[in-house]
């Protein structure tokens, strides 16, 4: 299945939404953390809901921002939740990104970026669209270190890359980014029931699912141009 037909279906039953309410228990932390400063030009690969970019334009006064996703209807939903010009939703994929050279002051992904299809080419492109000095924040909740995350593949027909945190940092400096931070969000918002409700239709223990919320949450790796 193409990223397209997949994500297309998602976006048509409410599941952007639902993403967006998930991801922001640790994409807040995320966002809040980036130099975006009133003006700048911000990048976000496959935006879903587009949630991110509005906030930084609500909050840091960012010039202009781009979601671009490769479900064309991710992006129409993102365009009907905000009438802001400031705001541009794109269909494309992380492959090419259809921007000239050094134009960008900072990218932003949250739970998108393992779905390239050659993650190392798009930290060269990411590279290659941001200005010196700028930044990528790319957040992940699937990846090697969360083992509870690795069943996740067995449910989509998309290739996903789990790399471990030292696999994001090497492929960050591959790419020409210094590395200049990388931790784990933990996510304190989810819920997680009394021990006597397990197991329940997802965990077999509330060991496992303390430990994939609170402990593993969202790795962060922020990358300088
Ligand atoms: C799990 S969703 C995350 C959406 C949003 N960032 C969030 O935090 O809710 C992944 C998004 O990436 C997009 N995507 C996946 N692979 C892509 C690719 N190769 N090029 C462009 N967009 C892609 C999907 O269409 C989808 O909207």
């Amino acid at each position: 299945m193409s990223v397209r037909e997949e994500f297309d279906a998602w976006a048509a039953d409410g599941r952007d939404r639902g993403m967006e309410d998930r991801h922001w228990h640790t994409a807040k932390h995320a966002l809040s953390r980036m130099p975006v400063e009133p003006g700048d030009t911000v990048l976000d690969l496959g935006c879903g809901s587009g949630y991110a970019g509005r906030v930084l334009r609500d909050t840091r006064d960012a010039g202009r921002v781009y979601g671009l996703d490769g479900s064309p209807e991710m992006a129409r939903n993102a365009r009907s939740y905000t009438d802001d010009s400031g705001t541009g939703y794109l269909v494309g994929d992380f492959d090419v990104l259809p921007f000239d050279e050094d134009i960008v002051d900072h990218v932003w992904s949250m739970e998108s970026f393992y779905y390239a299809t050659d993650p190392a080419h798009t930290l060269e492109e990411v590279a290659r669209v941001l200005r010196p000095g700028g930044t990528f924040y790319c957040a992940v909740n699937y990846y090697e270190e969360n083992v509870h995350s690795h069943a996740w593949q067995e449910r989509i027909d998309i290739d996903m890359t789990r790399w471990s945190a030292a696999e994001y940092r090497e492929a960050f400096r591959a790419a020409g980014f210094a590395v200049a931070e990388q931790d784990s969000i933990p996510d304190r918002e989810v819920e997680i029931p009394p021990e006597s409700e397990f197991p329940t239709e997802e965990w077999e223990t509330r060991e496992a699912m303390t430990e994939r919320y609170r402990t593993y949450g969202t790795l962060l790796t922020v990358g300088v141009a």
